[in-house]
């Protein structure tokens, strides 16, 4: 699709900022995943979440698709799983006689996979590839996939058996991390309260007006990128990261990491913040933007040693003591 409305900075603004305040208070707690989602979005990057069943990751990112009028698909990953049933495939055409190409679930704007790990590794790498080069490759011929895409993938943190763990390679291409976190009896109290009102009302209002659109978000985008990063923010990025790898005072931590992060982590590090200094009507990103995006941008991105994880160490207490030991200027 494609437009002449040329939505300004600060329209798109108001209307993302708006799209994040309902879907917050719809959705108990999610003030992350919520922004992170916007993020992602507005940034090119995709989401892997992490969270047990039933705390409304589902919810949350079907809300979101309404919310921006963006097309979105669920797809439930299942061993018997194709990489066609995800990219489309050439079929035949009985009148023509010829093959014609069906476009497969991808070919939409938001794409939730549930439990990822389900899938056989051919279908884990389609995905990762479509993620990557945002296009397919098929019969000799490349389709672009639409613009925005994200993928939001979920992975179940308590179930391992019969599963394909995604190798550290493909985990990579993702730009967040994210763990959703059961509520406390206060959140509990709140989503128990705001369900039964839900059903109690006589149009279960489910379905959400659309209060944005993907041209806004195309245009947003622009925006975004346009953010400064200044010298002293890359710096702090820089040490961030190769710390990871063992260089610089917190480099004492990096004993804990088997793998340390890779470029991509300094590189959606600072892109995400761009689009997090945006969304908070900043023109600048600041020390603070970095520090609370590092944990779920580059958790998943390092490998810990088997001592470490022995003793209990998560990668996120490994982020964090990188964090305090860095300091931001
Ligand atoms: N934090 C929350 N805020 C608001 N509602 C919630 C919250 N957590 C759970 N719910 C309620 O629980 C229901 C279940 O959510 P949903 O089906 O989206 O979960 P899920 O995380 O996708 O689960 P699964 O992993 O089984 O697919 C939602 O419809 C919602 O009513
Ligand atoms: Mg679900």
């Amino acid at each position: 699709m494609t437009s002449d409305v040329n939505i300004n900075s600060h329209d798109a603004l108001l209307q993302l900022q708006s799209v994040q305040t309902q879907l917050q208070q719809k959705l108990v707690g999610h003030e992350a995943l919520i922004e992170r989602l916007l993020i992602a979005l507005l940034t090119g990057g995709h989401i892997l979440i992490e969270g047990a069943p039933g705390l409304a990751k589902t919810r949350t990112i079907n809300q979101f698709a309404q919310l921006i009028d963006a097309r979105f698909v669920r797809i439930q990953a299942t061993p018997d799983l194709l990489p066609a049933d995800l990219t489309g495939t050439d079929m035949y055409h009985q009148q023509s006689g010829e093959f014609r190409f069906i476009k497969g679930p991808l070919f939409n704007n938001i794409i939730l996979m549930d439990e990822i790990n389900r899938a056989p590794p051919k279908v884990q790498s389609a995905l990762l590839e479509a993620m990557g080069e945002k296009q397919i490759s098929s019969g000799g011929q490349t389709r672009l996939l639409e613009s925005p895409f994200l993928v939001a993938a979920t992975q179940n943190p308590i179930e391992h058996e019969g599963t394909y763990p995604l190798p550290e390679a493909q985990l990579d291409r993702f730009m967040f991390f994210v763990n959703v976190q059961m509520p406390d009896a206060q959140a509990e109290m709140k989503i128990l309260n705001q369900v039964l009102s839900e059903r109690n009302s006589a149009a279960v209002q489910l379905a959400q007006h659309a209060i944005s659109n993907t041209q806004t978000i195309e245009q947003a985008s622009k925006h975004v990128s346009a953010v400064h990063v200044s010298d002293a923010i890359k710096d702090y990025i820089v040490r961030i990261i190769t710390a990871t790898r063992g260089e610089g005072p917190a480099g004492e931590i990096a004993k804990h990491i088997a793998h340390p992060a890779s470029p991509r982590g300094s590189i959606f590090l600072s892109v995400a913040a761009q689009a997090k200094a945006w969304l908070a009507g900043r023109d600048y990103i600041s020390p603070e933007d970095i520090r609370q995006l590092a944990p779920d941008t580059l958790s998943g991105r390092i490998v810990l040693h088997y001592q470490a994880r022995a003793q209990g160490m998560t990668q996120r207490d490994v982020i964090k003591s990188i964090l305090d030991a860095t300091p931001a200027l």
